[in-house]
């Protein structure tokens, strides 16, 4: 299906974070609650929290990340489930990778559920290829991280995503 036209922009400290706990909320086991929201758009030197909009306005789907130094780290993205498999994703982080490159990062990480064919799938198009794995990482239910890196990954090949 042809996307939606749709607007990309980056949340400031003041936004409504109800639509994006709610997606957050649809797509996760351990869901972020608010205040861990509320903390990333307080830290704006280091992190940004970007959201895609449809046509009418409404939330489809959010990202968090951190550019440190000349990392991009993708601490969490997800789409409204009814949004999902029409390429807003791949735009989303398209958008943010683009920017995080304007900022001064060469090269992007994050960590993965094995199990998340889909978001690996996603991932993997988008230039990224597994580096590491770091065992049972994640809870309810435990299962390992995968650790994704594109472009070269540091020495020691670690991350301190949190996107799951
Ligand atoms: C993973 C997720 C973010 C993908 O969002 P999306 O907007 O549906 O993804 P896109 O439409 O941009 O997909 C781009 C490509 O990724 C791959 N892909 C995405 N979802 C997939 C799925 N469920 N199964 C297989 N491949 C998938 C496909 O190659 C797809 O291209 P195609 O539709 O032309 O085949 C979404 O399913 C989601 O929010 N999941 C729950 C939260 C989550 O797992 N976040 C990632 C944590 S690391």
């Amino acid at each position: 299906m042809a996307p939606d036209p749709i607007l990309i922009e980056r949340l400031d400290a003041d936004a409504d974070l109800g639509p994006i706990v709610e997606i957050e909320r649809a797509s996760f086991s351990m869901p972020w609650t608010a205040d861990m929201f509320r903390w990333e758009l307080r830290n704006d030197d280091v992190s940004a929290t970007y959201v895609l909009k449809t046509a009418g306005g409404a939330i489809a789907a959010f990202c968090c990340v951190w550019v440190v130094l000349d990392e991009l780290h993708i601490n969490n993205v997800a789409v409204r489930p009814e949004f999902r498999r029409r390429g807003f994703a791949r735009m989303l982080l398209e958008h943010v990778m683009d920017e995080a490159t304007r900022r001064g990062a060469t090269r992007a990480t994050l960590e993965v559920r094995r199990s998340n064919v889909g978001a690996l799938r996603l991932y993997e198009r988008l230039g990224f290829s597994v580096a590491g794995v770091r065992p049972n990482y994640y809870t309810n239910p435990v299962e390992d991280a995968l650790i994704l890196w594109r472009c070269a990954p540091p020495p020691d090949g670690t991350a301190v995503s949190r996107a799951g």
